[in-house]
């Protein structure tokens, strides 16, 4: 992130602040995230879009209170997909109508939530949900803004479990054999529905453009198709999110200005072949917003060398604050910020403290050969998809998320403790 640097001693500062009192105060493992750096990213990515398209945040990555004043005051909207990702947005505050609902199964409950609470749309991922929220609405005296989540058929050149775009997947529905054309058409049948656009999400940590180019293409086909059918011009198309983020120097990410270039060329081009009028575009970037801005700090507690095979080096924490390595096989870098050390690098295993083999947070890294227990070591680019999918296995308890702004260390979401774990054991 942008505020970190390293102190005369050589010790990391982020925000100003030395990391050593950082686990003093608030202890290890925690992540550490950089206000200034996330609400940087936030205004990049609106500036880069301008004033005919819309940011939404993708909560999924990271949300809480904070970042959702963050994404309020900043001038960005949020994609939330559940009730409990609507119901943290709601309480900080975000307007109604800069919140967009998703998901391939929501609840009765979650979509009457949604609509009693006036989010300003839902994405509609199944034609069984376009007939659910058409009668909610409807019961609800209210007419629903709407998109039709489409899958265009992109193969995203991501892990399998983030791509979302090919076919043979549970979310959207499908523009082949006329199965989004035939959603449309029902959509704009129902009373309780007023649709506004369509939506596509092709996946994941992706690094070129040409997915989303292919993507926005057939949006705009399928926008020509309702013009053409039904003689009306949908004012939106939302591309999604997905743009990836350097966990390892090797990742050569877009930056939001490339993105929306490349958008805006395609969809203006492709719409003006059409003689279409060019739609607002919505964006759903998360991790790309949020990924960066956070490292985790762990302590170092046993360095364990078997001869001839490699050393492994274990930290307070492990897959319960960072389920990706093992998930998808994610790359990550780690580094020794407690000091400096003029020792040889040697090769390890950065692994966690749970009864699991697989329980691996850096593969193979690079960390001077004193290194000991006590160390603290920091682990960038894990303030997307970190925090959000921790656990308790084990019995762990979920690391804080501190806010680090000009030298002041604020807890936003604060250390799970031992009482939490039991107020949930009723038995
Ligand atoms: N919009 C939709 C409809 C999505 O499904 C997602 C992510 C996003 C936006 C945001 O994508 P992003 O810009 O953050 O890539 N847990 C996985 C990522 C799963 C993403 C699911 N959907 C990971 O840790 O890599």
């Amino acid at each position: 992130s942008r505020t970190v640097d390293r102190g005369d001693d050589g010790a990391v500062r982020v925000g100003g602040i030395d990391v050593r009192r950082l686990a003093e105060e608030i202890g290890t493992p925690a992540y550490v995230l950089d206000e200034e750096d996330f609400r940087a990213r936030c205004r990049a990515w609106r500036e880069a879009f301008g004033s005919e398209a819309d940011v939404f945040y993708a909560g999924k990555a990271f949300l809480s209170r904070a970042v959702v004043r963050w994404l309020r005051e900043e001038g960005l909207n949020l994609d939330v997909c559940s009730e409990g990702e609507l119901t943290t947005a709601l309480a900080a505050g975000m307007p109604p109508e800069r919140i967009a609902l998703h998901g391939n199964n929501k609840s009765a409950a979650e979509i009457e939530r949604a609509i009693e609470a006036g989010v300003g749309r839902i994405v509609l991922d199944s034609f069984q949900e376009i007939v659910r929220v058409a009668h909610t609405a409807e019961r609800l005296g209210k007419r629903q803004r709407v998109l039709v989540r489409v899958t265009v058929g992109v193969e995203a050149h991501t892990h399998e479990f983030i791509a979302t775009a090919h076919e043979d997947q549970k979310f959207g529905i499908g523009l082949a054999g006329g199965q989004a054309a035939e959603a449309v058409r029902r959509v704009l049948r129902l009373e309780g529905l007023e649709l506004v656009g369509i939506h596509s999400h092709i996946g994941s940590q992706i690094f070129d453009t040409s997915g989303f180019e292919v993507a926005a293409h057939r949006v705009v086909g399928l926008l020509k198709e309702i013009r053409d059918e039904h003689g009306v011009e949908l004012p939106e198309i939302d591309l999604g999110g997905g743009l990836g983020i350097a966990y390892v120097s090797e990742d050569d990410p877009r930056e939001p200005r490339e993105i929306a270039v490349a958008l805006r060329e395609i969809v203006s081009r492709e719409c003006e072949r059409a003689g279409l009028a060019v739609p607002r575009i919505s964006v759903e970037p998360g991790r790309a917003i949020a990924g960066p801005t956070t490292f985790t700090l762990y302590e170092v507690g046993t360095v364990k060398e078997l001869a001839g095979l490699r050393t492994y080096v274990s930290v307070d924490g492990g897959m319960s604050d960072n389920i990706r390595t093992a998930l998808y096989d994610a790359d990550y870098s780690v580094a020794l910020v407690s000091r400096a050390s003029t020792a040889e690098p040697m090769l390890v295993r950065v692994v966690g403290k749970h009864c699991e083999s697989g329980d691996i947070v850096v593969r193979d890294a690079f960390l001077p050969a004193d290194l000991g227990p006590g160390d603290l070591i920091a682990v960038p680019a894990t303030g997307a998809y970190c925090r959000s999918m921790a656990s308790n296995y084990n019995h762990a308890l979920r690391p804080p998320v501190v806010a680090v702004k000009d030298g002041v260390a604020r807890t936003i979401v604060r250390r799970e403790t031992e009482d939490d774990l039991l107020r949930l054991d009723v038995g």
